[in-house]
């Protein structure tokens, strides 16, 4: 059974406090199934301190970046070395990092590899931007930065790999990707994989939906063809609405598997 991956991005919001109440909220009001894995992606500074207190049946933790260098002089870095062994997944190629903090494909392959090295599986996201997707360029996008992105992956370390598909205009916005959209992307990616690993391994890529998740689009996007969670910001950052977007893919996968 392929479970449902549900991913809270907290981005940079919530001091230790603030996360501890919010992990405490969430304890008490999302609901563990087996056929859903519910993650929670903190600030690196409350990583540890969320690592101590959280029930790792319940929730597991991934970090929102890493640098590729195992350590060194990269003042205000955190190597992929130093979260192995704290979390389970990491973020890689977000958006917010690409274009906010320009980093580049060469970058995020290189974290990418960082991230496997160290025995964690990366979330690499991929996205067009509103001017590319208005200059028809959305499918080269997604090509050029998946196989960017996977270029030193090997075919046994392709299954470590999520891919979250997160439309740049999509994020923080309000502005949903029609489902529709979604399903032609999550397309693309499988078959970029599968002619790349062949197609056993592209059925076990789990491809995600990113961009203004809410509970009242999650279902849809969960029925979609191909995709297989949600990479969630905004609405991770309340606890009812967190929950009851894991409460829609777990109703959702008890629908697909009857
Ligand atoms: P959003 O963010 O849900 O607030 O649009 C998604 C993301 O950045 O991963």
């Amino acid at each position: 059974m392929t479970k449902t991956l549900i991913v809270g991005n907290w981005k940079m919001y919530h001091n230790t406090h603030q996360a501890s109440l919010l992990l405490h909220h969430l304890s008490e009001k999302v609901e563990t199934h087996r056929d859903v894995e519910v993650v929670l992606s903190p600030n690196f500074l409350v990583l540890q301190s969320l690592s101590l207190q959280v029930n790792h049946r319940q929730f597991k933790l991934a970090a929102q970046d890493c640098d590729w260098h195992d350590e060194g002089p990269y003042t205000g870095a955190v190597s992929a070395t130093m979260l192995s062994g704290l979390t389970k997944y990491v973020i890689v190629g977000h958006s917010e990092r690409r274009h906010g903090f320009n980093e580049s494909d060469v970058v995020i392959r290189k974290k990418v590899q960082a991230v496997i090295r160290n025995a964690m599986q990366p979330i690499l996201c991929i996205g067009e931007t509103a001017t590319e997707r208005a200059d028809g360029e959305t499918k080269h996008v997604i090509h050029d930065q998946l196989v960017s992105g996977l270029a030193n992956v090997t075919s046994e370390e392709i299954e470590q790999i999520m891919v979250a598909y997160e439309p740049v205009w999509a994020i923080g916005t309000g502005k949903n990707a029609r489902p529709d959209d979604v399903r032609e992307v999550a397309t693309l990616i499988r078959k970029q994989i599968g002619s790349l690993y062949g197609k056993e391994a592209s059925e076990k890529v789990r491809i995600l939906y990113g961009g203004s998740v809410s509970s009242h689009n999650a279902a849809e996007y969960l029925a979609t063809e191909g995709v297989n969670g949600l990479l969630v910001g905004g609405a991770s950052l309340n606890a009812d609405e967190f929950a009851s977007i894991v409460a829609s893919a777990h109703k959702t996968a008890t629908e697909k598997e009857s």
